[in-house]
């Protein structure tokens, strides 16, 4: 399974703007010169298939943008100087090159390549890195650096293309986690339901370029297409890493998974990171990883990045090189920083849930009305659209000096913080112990435990026979451990016939190898006790049985009851399992897996997929004797063989949607991300 890269070198040096223009002098070639420089030096690019850019063709450029207008770009490519700048100024903070036409056809052309490699099966997923980006582009004009649209196009493309074979709508979903709304494409999708568009923006109360009143988070959308216009405005700048996690676990993941996407397309901007002077957000380059792994559970895996902002050389290039190493399947780096969303994105998620109640089955139960954004909002705007007035596209103070110091002061912090996360990949990526029985039936890919010595063990619990962890299996399944814990494999998966004796070894084996913090999933039934409390096992229960103990901190009862054939489980993972883990930020996952489990095979193998984003994608599988299918299933997701699909939406029924309000409540002042509204 591979991941393409496509690089628009585009002339080289040459694509600058030429005249003074305090509006244009960050959208420069070197942005994509240093994310080359970086994907060298982590070896990322011989990884990758690359393949050759094209220029996209007039009719191409047509599917979206008016033949008007493309003849404009096109005669600036015979112009001279102050014909360019006089053109330049007819738009919003866009400068022209003679070789600017070129460029933007060429970054349409790589945008529809990586498509046509993606959607053809060729390749799993890719990346294009172009410029000028697009995002802003418009029908009938540049905006915003923007020249062609070239998401729009692709998304436009690939219904022409690939929705005819089809009887049913062609589904796209775009992502825009640059941190400036891409108004062109939602202008261009607003009344369209097949294109679901999602964006992520610097608002500040209309305050910020593109200072739109349809930025934000009530444009749900128009005509036939309500509903299908995600809007979330920031209000305040430092957004962080559990802000937007919070995001994608509470607006965009249960959304998507509803929509269910043939494709997903992103606006893969980074002006969105830490260091970024036009964004002046804060999550760091390991924050993208996790955003692109949400995004590869989607459309079988379709998944195609093309690159919009992003201002901060180092800032870009490392959270580029991070995503295109998710792409390829490297395990994912902790998430640094606390884990709990600030009041002001609480109340944005809160917004854009309330307004989106009426349109998705996965918000029917919310009882929200908006929220005034209290925390942020001083003032009433009563401004009128200031979409004519050509607000600054950069603040003035980001110019001079005080701005180097900046970029400088973000440069170190990314020297040493980068060290941190770029872990080595272990050699192999899953290890299992199983009975002989079963080897025949493994996938090729995974790596067959021997077994240990029992010399090289010591393990002593009290209340077990000691000469049980003498038996192979045991010995098997630790040695799996170890080679987790010690970063020779990435995952493992080990058979077992008494899971809760098999989890108190792994316990304390964990224990003694010094493992802080462990996150433990039961899925099905097993009656055991652990001795929680000191927070080194953090317990979620997934039971159909009753239970009489109240939850606390560490110890998560989680009723939950379904129909193996349904696919109800979207919300119970998304909007409980995920928030609770990514708080606690675990060291290491163990999921053991029983009899009788009320979550389908296919919800199992969402869980595992999303909680790979964990513990450096550290899982350890226990799985107690059970049918072949289910144990084949969640070899796939480890080892990552496999194009997810977990199945066609079903609505959460009432009941469990309430219950898993209730325990959001009660649990969210120890674990924050649970929280998904400012109330
Ligand atoms: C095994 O562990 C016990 C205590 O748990 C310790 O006294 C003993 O020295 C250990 N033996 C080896 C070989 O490490
Ligand atoms: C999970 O809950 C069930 C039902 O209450 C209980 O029987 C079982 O012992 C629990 N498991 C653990 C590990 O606490
Ligand atoms: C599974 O459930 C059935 C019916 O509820 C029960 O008879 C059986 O004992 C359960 N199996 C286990 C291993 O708990
Ligand atoms: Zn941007």
């Amino acid at each position: 399974m591979q991941t393409v890269l496509l690089y628009c070198c585009c002339q080289k040096k040459m694509y600058v703007c030429l005249f003074f223009s305090p509006v244009c002098e960050i959208e420069v070639p070197e942005r994509l010169s240093s994310c080359y420089e970086h994907l060298q030096r982590y070896n990322l690019i011989e990884r990758c298939v690359s393949v050759p850019v094209r220029e996209g063709t007039e009719d191409e450029i047509m599917l979206v943008h008016s033949s008007d207008y493309l003849e404009v770009v096109k005669s600036t490519e015979k112009m001279k100087e102050e014909e360019l700048q006089k053109t330049s100024a007819e738009y919003d903070a866009v400068y022209f090159h003679p070789t600017t036409y070129r460029c933007a056809k060429l970054a349409v052309g790589a945008t529809l390549e990586l498509v046509d490699a993606v959607m053809s099966g060729r390749t799993r997923n890719g990346m294009a890195l172009v410029r000028p980006p697009g995002h802003h582009s418009q029908r009938n004009a540049a905006n915003g650096f923007c020249i062609f649209n070239n998401v729009a196009i692709a998304a436009k493309h690939a219904q022409k293309k690939y929705g005819l074979q089809r009887l049913s709508i062609y589904l796209i979903l775009i992502v825009d986690w640059d941190v400036h709304h891409g108004q062109g494409i939602q202008y261009i999708f607003d009344e369209d339901p097949s294109v679901l568009y999602f964006s992520w923006h610097r608002f500040e109360h209309q305050q910020f370029w593109p200072s739109l009143r349809a930025s934000d988070y009530d444009a749900v959308g128009q005509g036939k297409g309500k509903g299908f216009n995600i809007n979330v405005p920031w209000n305040k700048v430092g957004m962080g890493n559990a802000d937007y996690v919070a995001v994608f676990l509470y607006v965009l993941l249960p959304l998507a998974f509803e929509f269910d996407p043939e494709l997903v397309l992103v606006s893969a901007g980074y002006d969105s990171g830490i260091g970024d002077p036009e964004g002046q957000m804060c999550a760091t380059p390991e924050c993208f990883a996790h955003l692109t792994h949400f995004l590869m559970q989607l459309a079988k895996g379709k998944l195609c990045m093309v690159l919009e902002g992003g201002y901060h050389l180092r800032s870009l290039s490392e959270s580029v090189c991070m995503t295109i190493k998710t792409l390829l399947g490297d395990p994912l780096p902790h998430l640094s920083g606390e884990m709990a969303p600030c009041l002001s994105a609480l109340e944005s998620i809160h917004n854009v849930r309330a307004a989106h109640k009426q349109y998705w089955k996965c918000l029917a139960y919310e009882s929200t009305i908006p929220l005034q954004d209290l925390s942020t909002r001083s003032y009433q705007t009563g401004k009128a659209e200031s979409e004519q007035t050509g607000a600054q596209f950069i603040t003035p103070q980001e110019a001079g000096k005080s701005h180097n110091d900046e970029v400088i002061k973000t440069d170190r912090f990314l020297e040493l913080h980068m060290k941190k996360m770029m872990s080595l990949k272990p050699p192999v990526r899953t290890a299992v112990a199983v009975g002989e029985s079963l080897t025949h039936l493994l996938p090729p890919s995974v790596q067959i435990e021997k077994g240990m010595d029992a010399k090289e063990l010591n393990i002593t619990i009290s209340g077990f026979d000691a000469e049980l962890a003498k038996e192979e299996k045991v010995l098997k399944m630790l040695a799996v451990l170890e080679k987790i814990i010690k970063k020779e494999v990435t995952n493992g998966l080990a058979k077992t016939s008494v899971a809760p004796l098999s989890l108190a070894f792994v316990l304390k084996h964990c224990s003694d190898l010094n493992v802080q913090k462990v996150l433990c999933v039961f899925v099905g039934d097993m009656d055991m006790k652990i001795d929680l409390g000191d927070g080194k096992v953090l317990l979620i229960n997934i039971s159909a049985k009753q239970s009489e103990q109240s939850n606390t901190k560490y110890n998560i009862f989680f009723h939950w009851k379904e129909d193996i054939e349904t696919t109800t489980f979207f919300s119970a993972v998304t909007g409980f399992i995920l928030p609770v883990a990514y708080s606690y930020q675990p060291d290491l996952t163990v999921i053991v897996i029983g009899h009788n489990q009320t979550f389908s095979n296919d919800g199992i193998s969402l869980l595992l997929s999303l909680l790979q984003g964990l513990a450096q994608s550290q899982v350890l599988v226990l799985i107690q004797d059970t049918e072949l299918k289910l144990l084949q299933d969640i070899l796939m997701v480890l080892t990552n063989d496999f194009t997810p699909f977990f199945g066609s939406y079903t609505p959460a029924l009432k009941e469990n949607v309430q219950m898993i309000k209730e325990l959001r409540q009660q649990l969210q002042q120890e674990w924050k991300m649970l929280q998904c509204s400012g109330k």
